[in-house]
């Protein structure tokens, strides 16, 4: 199993600090989530059923009914190699861990975002996350199509994680979702702040979407997490606040962590990303602090998801001050 954010109890056992005086901005998963409505007895009691109204909710928000559900997009990202035909794979790196490991018997290729081109040309299977976790790098729509085109003309296929799409959707494929070669993977857990619930959507054509409905086999998703997800993907006015209010706290994450000397940050509204020589001293000295944000060491570099409230904002500022001086 990989290392993940969240991860709260360890670092408090470990750093003697207890887990209720912790900042947790380990995660990407919006701290402001959707409140989930009064779950009915039935949700509980009843075998979840296909026409409860998920599909269509999730048809209407992602604008096609080419999808799947599935128990979270890890499910999908785990069971992908067992339905995908193709010998040479091609992954995004530094990028989510899992795509790696769920394809390590294949041996994947580790490309960067400026090889993505000639891997079009090269590869079977192409998996990208747009936008990135955790550089943030974004890949414009128009691109993605060509190197799908580029794949779906030799028979292959562009996978398009786009977990952190939400908050700004505008660059996503889901339109283009039932297209020959095209595999578009979403998550209720970022944008939603639903990732306990495990609800997430497979956009692929329909023989693709059988093959893995067959493989992952009935209930995937229990039936309280499909009435909590229905009723986040139905709610267009809490969506369009919440993307202005993550736009505002994204942007200020970013000049809070700038003002603060670290570096100037990439990433979505929902976390950012920064390069700097000293992250694993700079992430020891926050964690001495209470304060949980995620290390990568491959490039060294920090990554902090969005203060949950006023005092943690002001706490994270603070803190980044001691941490900066201390690491020198
Ligand atoms: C890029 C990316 N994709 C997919 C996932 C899996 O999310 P979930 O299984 O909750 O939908 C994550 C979780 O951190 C992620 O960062």
């Amino acid at each position: 199993m990989l290392e993940h954010g969240g991860r709260l109890r360890q670092a408090a056992a470990r750093y003697g600090i207890a887990l209720d005086q912790w900042l947790d901005l380990s995660t990407g998963i919006n701290p402001a989530g959707y409140p989930v409505p009064a779950i009915p007895a039935s949700a509980w009691q009843r075998l979840p059923e296909d026409d409860d109204g998920l599909e269509r909710a999730a048809a209407n928000y992602y604008g096609t009914p080419e999808l799947l559900p599935v128990a979270g997009s890890q499910a999908a990202i785990q069971a992908l190699p067992q339905v995908l035909p193709g010998q040479r794979v091609s992954l995004l790196a530094p990028g989510y861990a899992e795509h790696a490991h769920a394809w390590r018997e294949r041996a994947p290729r580790l490309i960067a975002a400026d090889e993505i081109e000639p891997a079009s040309d090269a590869s079977d299977i192409v998996v990208l996350i747009n936008p990135n976790n955790p550089t943030g790098a974004r890949f414009d729509r128009g691109r993605l199509l060509e190197w799908h085109a580029r794949l779906a003309a030799r028979g292959g296929w562009l996978v398009v994680d786009e977990a952190f799409i939400d908050a700004d959707p505008a660059g996503s494929l889901a339109g283009s979702a039932g297209q020959p070669g095209l595999v578009v993977l979403r998550s209720l857990g970022k944008f939603f702040g639903l990732a306990g619930a495990r609800v997430g959507f497979v956009l692929a054509p329909e023989a693709l979407r059988a093959a893995l409905a067959e493989k992952l086999g009935p209930w995937t998703v229990s039936g309280p997490a499909r009435h909590a997800a229905c009723a986040a993907l139905a709610d267009h006015s809490w969506q369009t606040r919440m993307r202005d209010a993550l736009k505002r706290d994204g942007e200020r994450l970013a000049a809070l962590l700038a003002e603060s000397g670290l570096g100037q940050p990439e990433g979505p509204a929902l976390f950012k990303w920064i390069v700097h020589p000293r992250a694993a001293a700079l992430h020891a000295s926050l964690c001495r602090r209470g304060i949980l944000c995620r290390l990568f060491e491959s490039p060294f570099s920090l990554r902090f998801g969005l203060p949950p409230h006023e005092a943690g904002w002001l706490r994270l500022r603070a803190a980044l001050a001691g941490a900066l001086d201390e690491a020198g």
